[in-house]
């Protein structure tokens, strides 16, 4: 098979595909690392699995209210208004969630109305965010976020889109920012909130990677700002506490219309969370240790530095030094292969490939993500190590076209 077509064929499934393809790879042998996809590589906190346990153990395996149990929604309710300092009224403005994913469907959902509504998604994005858009009806409106300015969202840019379209109805914010590692700054955020509500648009607040964020930075919950009725916090236990794999998240909002639209389609479509989950999720805010924090975060410090640094030495590569995240964001130069017009990202993904480094070309990220290529630095800080040192080995030579 050649690059090409080898390519065409990955592209069906972006990312997913990628790691597939890896894993083949690495049964057959090769030695990659796994540098392509985004999974914290640490262990949930101890007392996660203990009152996972426990609960099982006491037989709490039963439908819990659809909105989640009142000791998680009152636990996150507390941890929202003190450490992230929302402008939330009680519990009842918080319902739990299977995820930052099933979050983002219910409230996209919601604001989506069955009237085929449009909202601004940020280019690039994770790709995710924009399917979902599309998966309930919607249109994602792609606006630019640009890593490598101070200002990475232009709100000229913004009131340009919303004044060509009634028809959007939100904008998503994603803060530190998947896939460039850019936090936003404290007067960008605020441009933006500004804007969302002299335009009556829902803000729709990713912050997914709120805890993984560097240089003594502070993360700023968007809703910690104002107390704009349209601002919807989304939370997810899987960064912060590396529970991925459990699956738990949460929608923060005062909007009553958000609220209730959302507790209804949640309970349509799962049901509620499982309850096991939830009681782990109530250990996770209450019990974990500053320690688990601090040491994960040091460790995910080394590893970015080292695949910075890495980059930096590589000939065909600019990156962006990440704030949070666990991404690497890099354009490509245009002295790499000049002879390749299209696809730059993906054929470097598969050059990388070939020299044992997993990535995510640009191109999965929208339109914005052209020309540029993803590392990601959650798994082991030895596949990391060995990535940085391998991205200098790019060579500019032709590829089997
Ligand atoms: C920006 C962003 N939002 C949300 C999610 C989904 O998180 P969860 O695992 O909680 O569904 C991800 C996962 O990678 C992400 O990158």
């Amino acid at each position: 098979m050649t690059d090409k077509e080898l390519i065409e064929k990955l592209k069906v499934g972006g990312i997913v595909s990628i790691r597939d393809y890896l894993l083949e790879q690495q049964a057959k042998g090769l030695k990659i690392a796994r540098t392509e996809s985004g999974d914290p590589s640490f262990a949930i906190p101890d007392n996660v699995k203990k009152a996972m346990n426990k609960a099982l153990a006491e037989n709490k395996t039963h439908y819990t209210a659809g909105a989640g149990v009142a000791e998680l929604r009152e636990a996150i309710y507390q941890r929202a208004t003190q450490y992230n300092r929302l402008h939330l009224n009680s519990f009842s403005n918080v319902i739990i969630t299977n995820g930052a994913m099933n979050a983002l469907f219910a409230v996209f959902h919601a604001v989506v109305d069955n009237k085929g509504y449009k909202i601004l998604v940020p280019t690039p994005t994770w790709t995710e965010t924009a399917i979902n858009v599309s998966e309930v009806g919607g249109t994602p409106v792609y606006y630019t976020f640009n890593p490598f300015s101070d200002t990475p969202i232009d709100l000229n840019e913004l009131e340009k889109l919303v004044q060509a379209d009634s028809d959007i109805k939100a904008i998503v914010v994603n803060s530190p920012h998947n896939p460039t590692g850019k936090a936003l700054s404290l007067d960008n955020l605020k441009a933006l909130i500004a804007f969302s509500q002299v335009h009556n648009l829902y803000l729709i607040s990713d912050e997914a990677y709120e805890q993984v964020i560097f240089d003594g930075m502070k993360h700023v919950s968007s809703a910690s700002l104002s107390d704009y009725d349209k601002i919807v916090t989304i939370f997810s236990f899987s960064k912060s506490y590396a529970m991925s794999g459990i699956r738990l998240g949460a929608i923060c909002t005062t909007n009553q219309f958000i609220l209730k639209k959302v507790a209804k389609i949640v309970r349509c479509t799962i049901n509620g969370v499982s309850s096991v989950t939830q009681w782990g999720g109530v250990s996770a805010i209450l019990d974990t240790p500053q320690d688990y924090f601090d040491t994960n975060l040091a460790e995910y410090t080394v590893r970015r530095n080292a695949i910075y640094e890495g980059a930096l030495q590589a000939e065909h590569l600019i990156p962006v030094k990440p704030e949070g995240t666990f991404y690497l964001w890099c354009k490509i130069k245009d002295s790499w292969r000049p002879d390749i017009t299209v696809d730059r990202g993906w054929y470097m993904t598969l050059e990388y490939l070939k020299l044992g480094v997993g990535s995510a070309p640009g191109e999965v990220f929208g339109p914005g993500g052209t020309n540029h290529i993803r590392f990601s630095f959650s798994c082991s800080t030895e596949d990391v190590k060995l990535a940085a040192g391998l991205l200098k080995e790019l060579k500019s030579n032709i590829l089997n076209a």
